[in-house]
């Protein structure tokens, strides 16, 4: 089996010291570096100062740490047309060409990893061990689909048909993906939009987050080393409202693959409808009001464990993250003192230093809304633990780890991308009114439950509508071929990023039937 050698990166192990202290040295070098960037098209960094933004670290009182120019309009539709016109070039290249770039982009992201996780920590905040398992994520988005495309893209396939007659069916790519993509995995799912509609034989128009343009500017800026044409992979880093909604707005685009708020998943998808010209796929990957089930069989350690790892491991700004705790009222005390416990311990602060376990969320505007929501949600409930802050936090902006007990998740109106945890108990006799309220909430990312009854956990894992399910484990850190990631309702249209059937949503097809 030609295919069964790819493997997932090993990353590092920061529990060996001599593998982790040589690291943490080498990313503390770019603390001070100053980096600059801008859109690129067809292999150009357009320069240009009256759209020159500064890009600041959410750690250490919004310093500066470096600066990108911003794209506009009339770049966007120059970098959409060179795109257009390479397409049919590109989409006739050979799958294998196109699955090297991928494999070189990887190799070439592994040899610049520490200054990747230095920008991960830097631009977005993230701890050194979430900048390692970015990389790592990247990396794997990249040689999976490349193993992929070579499954689903090679030769045409032959199909039965009456004798003198040939029917082939054969895959290509769209046309020009616009690619939109968050803050909170700012390297990679840039890089596993980015890779899998090139892979695929799409060109691309690639849109950063406002706040994290320069990881995925240096990206870029490998990805075009790696051999991928300057014509094909065009940068566009610029406000969502100006840019991103321009480029979803126009007739000759092949398709859209865009995560990020529901919200704005929502006001693309009326774009498109609105345009005249193709009718395109949009490929959306959302929020979530993620729960998490605790019965009276859960061995409570362990359940605990998973609880704070899954609520708080990058300050509570991932997708999948833990929100909203159902715990069986039986368990219910011991599970929240031994939380109690769990949170004093955690360790907020500097993001790269390698005690730390909760680093700053995104930028002061996040800081705000956080907050206001654990003032407001705490008049209805009942706080239960914040960790403690550093005595320093160096105006970096950080948020308390918080557990509030509330009494249902219809209290909650919106998605609190922060390290927030609601919980709330729950007895035997109301657990379908229990499942009934998490499916109303038409978030369906992710779920987990803790029980040592199987049949039970199964059952209820069954009954509540998510992409993901975990039991007897945390819910966070989905991993490339293994857990294929993705949601549905107001989470996504659900295709599941490093899953087999990803790479589908980017191609079309077409048949060929030969009376000869
Ligand atoms: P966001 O929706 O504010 O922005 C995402 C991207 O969309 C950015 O690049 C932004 O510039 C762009 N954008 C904004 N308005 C636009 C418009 N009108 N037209 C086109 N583009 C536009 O999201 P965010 O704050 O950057 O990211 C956090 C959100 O992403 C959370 O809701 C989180 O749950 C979600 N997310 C989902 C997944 C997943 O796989 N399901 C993964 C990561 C993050
Ligand atoms: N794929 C990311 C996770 O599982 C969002 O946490």
């Amino acid at each position: 089996q030609i295919f069964s050698d790819r493997k997932n990166s090993l990353g590092l192990n920061m529990n060996i010291h001599s593998q982790a202290d040589d690291f943490i040295a080498a990313v503390q070098q770019y603390r001070d570096k100053q980096w600059q960037g801008g859109p690129i098209v067809n292999g150009d960094v357009i320069d240009d100062a009256h759209h020159r933004v500064s890009i600041n670290s959410p750690q250490e009182n919004q310093r500066q740490i470096g600066s990108i120019c911003w794209g506009d309009k009339a770049l966007a539709e120059q970098a959409l047309n060179s795109a257009n016109a390479a397409h049919r070039r590109w989409r006739d290249t050979d799958v294998e060409v196109r699955a090297k770039a991928l494999e070189k982009f990887a190799d070439l992201m592994e040899a610049n990893r520490d200054e990747l996780i230095a920008l991960c920590s830097l631009e977005a905040g993230k701890s050194l061990q979430d900048g390692i398992d970015e990389v790592r994520e990247a990396v794997d988005f990249c040689r999976y689909y490349a193993v992929e495309a070579r499954k689903l893209m090679g030769e045409g396939t032959t199909l039965p048909g009456p004798t003198g007659e040939t029917n082939e069916l054969f895959v290509e790519g769209r046309g020009t993906f616009i690619c939109i993509s968050p803050w909170n995995f700012p390297l990679a799912i840039f890089t596993g939009q980015v890779v899998a509609a090139l892979v695929t034989g799409n060109c691309v128009i690639a849109k950063p987050a406002e706040q994290t343009g320069l990881i995925a500017f240096r990206a870029v800026q490998l990805l075009l080393e790696a051999g991928v044409p300057g014509d094909v992979v065009h940068f566009m880093p610029g406000s969502g409202a100006e840019v991103g909604s321009f480029l979803v707005s126009q007739e000759n685009i092949g398709g859209v693959c865009f995560t990020g708020s529901s919200y704005t998943a929502q006001s693309i998808n009326r774009a498109l409808a609105a345009r005249t010209g193709a009718i395109v796929p949009l490929i959306a990957e959302t929020g979530g009001q993620n729960a998490m089930l605790i019965d009276s069989t859960a061995l409570p350690e362990q359940a605990v464990t998973d609880i704070v790892a899954s609520a708080f491991k990058s300050a509570g700004q991932r997708c999948s993250a833990l929100r909203v705790l159902f715990v069986q009222e039986d368990i219910a005390d011991r599970v929240i003192d031994l939380l109690k416990g769990a949170m004093a311990e955690l360790q907020v602060g500097d993001p790269m230093l390698h005690e730390t376990d909760v680093g700053p969320v995104i930028d002061g505007v996040a800081k705000s809304n956080l907050e206001q929501h654990v003032s407001d949600i705490s008049q209805a409930g009942r706080l239960i633990a914040r960790a403690p802050m550093p005595d320093y936090t160096n105006g970096g902006t950080f948020v308390a780890p918080t557990a509030i007990e509330i009494d249902s998740i219809n209290q909650l109106v919106k998605e609190n991308f922060g390290p927030i945890l609601h919980v709330i108990r729950y007895s035997t006799d109301n657990l379908d009114e229990v499942i009934h309220s998490i499916n109303a909430t038409g978030f369906g990312l992710t779920f987990g439950i803790h029980s040592r009854n199987e049949t039970f956990a199964e059952d209820v894992a069954r009954r509540i509508d998510v992409g993901n399910v975990y039991i007897n484990r945390n819910q966070v850190g989905a991993v490339v071929g293994v857990q294929p990631f993705g949601g549905r309702g107001l989470s996504g249209t659900g295709p599941k990023a490093g899953g087999p059937h990803y790479l589908t949503r980017f191609i079309t097809e077409k048949t060929r039937s030969n009376n000869i």
